[in-house]
Order: C-alpha cells, then sequence, then structure tokens
C-alpha cells in the first residue's frame, strides 16, 4: 500500500452492499456490508521535523474542520501513545476523495497514517496492535487498514477476507451535497431486511439509501442516472451517501458527463 518510503496511499472505501441489522446498546448499528476499495484515493506524506504538524492539499482539502480534529492527527496521536516513539513528522495529506460522502475518506486517510508510522518506525505494532487503535478512532478505519474486500459485521469491524471483482470498473458520482453519517443512520426505519450472503453480494442492499434520500432527495435522480448508463452492472449509494457507484464488469466505463455539476471520479476496484 505504500509507493515510497515516506508516502501512503489511502484509497476510497465504497460499500458493494450494507445491510443494516440491528441497532446496538451502544447507540451504533449492527451491519453487514460487502467493504471495496478502489485505486482512486488520498495520499498520506511524511517529512521528519521537529514538531508535530498537519498540511492539507488537494481538490477536497477546502471542505475539512480544524487540522487538530482531522483524523490523520488523531491517528498520529494514538500511534505515538502506544508506541512512545520519539520520532516527529510534518504531515501532508493529499485530500481528493470528497469529505461526507460515504466513501470513508477520513477512515482511509486516519488508516493510512497508521500503516506510514508504524513502517516508519520499523514496525513496533503488529496488524493486531493497528487494529486496536483503528477501531477506536471510527467503524470503518479498521477495514480502511486492509484496504482489501472484506466482509464487514458488527460495527463494519468484525472483518473477513473475501475475494472481490478486483480489476473491474467503478464510477462514483457524488451530487455535491454532505451528509452527516450519524443523522443518516438515525434516519434508518428500524427494519431488519435479511441478511448479506458476501457470496451473493449482487444482491445485496443499501438499507441506508431510504433514510440518506430523505435528507438528500438528489440521491434519487444519481442512481437513475446510474441505472440508465450503459454496461452499469451494480448500481447502490455507498456507505451512508451521498455517492453513488455503478460497476462496469465486462464494460468500459462510458465517457458520459454527469449532470448539473456533480462530481464524478472514474477508477477501478483494487
Ligand atoms: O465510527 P464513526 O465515527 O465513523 O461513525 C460515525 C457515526 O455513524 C456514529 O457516531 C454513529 O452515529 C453512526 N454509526 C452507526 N453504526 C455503525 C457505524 C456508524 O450508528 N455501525
Amino acid at each position: 500500500m505504500s509507493d515510497a518510503p515516506f508516502c501512503e496511499v489511502a484509497p476510497a472505501k465504497i460499500n458493494l452492499a450494507l445491510h443494516v441489522r440491528g441497532r446496538m446498546a451502544d447507540g451504533y448499528h449492527a451491519l453487514e456490508t460487502l467493504f471495496a476499495f478502489t485505486a482512486f484515493g488520498d495520499r498520506v506524506e511524511a517529512a521528519p521535523a521537529t514538531d508535530w504538524a498537519l498540511e492539507v492539499v488537494g481538490g477536497s482539502a477546502h471542505a475539512l474542520g480544524p487540522a487538530d480534529e482531522n483524523l490523520v492527527l488523531r491517528a498520529a496521536r494514538a500511534f505515538r501513545e502506544t508506541t512512545a516513539t520519539p520520532a516527529r513528522y510534518r504531515l501532508r495529506l493529499h485530500k481528493h476523495i470528497p469529505v461526507a460522502a460515504g466513501l470513508g475518506g477520513g477512515s482511509a486517510d486516519a488508516a493510512a497514517t497508521l500503516r506510514l508510522l508504524n513502517r516508519l518506525a520499523g514496525h513496533p505494532l503488529d496488524q493486531a496492535g493497528l487494529l486496536a487503535i483503528a477501531a477506536a478512532l471510527g467503524a470503518d478505519v479498521p477495514a480502511c487498514l486492509v484496504s482489501r474486500t472484506m466482509f464487514g459485521r458488527g460495527r463494519g469491524d468484525q472483518l473477513l477476507p473475501v475475494s472481490g471483482p478486483g480489476g473491474v470498473p467503478v464510477l462514483l458520482v457524488n451530487p455535491r451535497c454532505p451528509l452527516a453519517t450519524a443523522a443518516v443512520f438515525a434516519g434508518w426505519d428500524g427494519v431488519d431486511h435479511g441478511p448479506l450472503d458476501p457470496a451473493n453480494w449482487r444482491h445485496g442492499r443499501n438499507d441506508l439509501t431510504a433514510s440518506a434520500t430523505a435528507l438528500q432527495p438528489v440521491i434519487a435522480e444519481v442512481l437513475d442516472w446510474l441505472r440508465r448508463l450503459p454496461g452499469a452492472s451494480h448500481v447502490r449509494m455507498s456507505g451512508s451517501g451521498a455517492t453513488c457507484l455503478a460497476l462496469f464488469e465486462g464494460a468500459a466505463v462510458p465517457a458520459m458527463s454527469p449532470p448539473d455539476g456533480w462530481w464524478n471520479v472514474s477508477t477501478v476496484l483494487l
């Protein structure tokens, strides 16, 4: 997952299916989901420095809040508290994944930071140690740490690697309306519509679609637009939205521009 000694890629996360099975005692929701990851994503770089700092650059940088609340710095803080590593770095986040978009951008950045700092420190933590830090940072961070196709249960942090449609072209479209994950989960109708069989994910649902669409009705238009594209074989909303995806299994992504200036990227599944 690294392409240079001081650099780590942070693939965007998508949910090929996401079933909400119930509400847990801690307020989180019990999920069954098929996570997949894309060649498109963010990038985290580190340069040795006298103190910790974070600079955010890139097309989605403007949408982020204060740097010290960024999951990159929170991950760095958790890593150095766990390992007592004395090294300090100036971190640069190349932010391309849209924010609050159902693509796990912050989680991917946090996971990439953990992988990068652990590598630069000579691997003081094994995978179990990294996963423990990841789980405390957010429900999707463990999956992003592994960044390969996985069946997720519980909060999404009980992970089982499964084979997936690697290399398949995927089009991501976001109508440029951020959605708060907690608000979308809060609008879930409370009905368990049944389990997800990871081997049969093409028949899986995204049970948050109705709640997200109630908050941002334009999501229905995005899904309709994607379904009409020639060769689109699997169209779903990702995570808590509003980004929607279309897979093109056995077909190239058609060269069509989405309407109304919707954000979009054509990439492939890892
Ligand atoms: O863990 P993370 O901070 O990414 O989750 C954001 C919010 O999404 C949580 O505060 C919770 O409201 C909701 N959530 C949930 N059930 C999950 C994952 C997230 O209710 N399995």
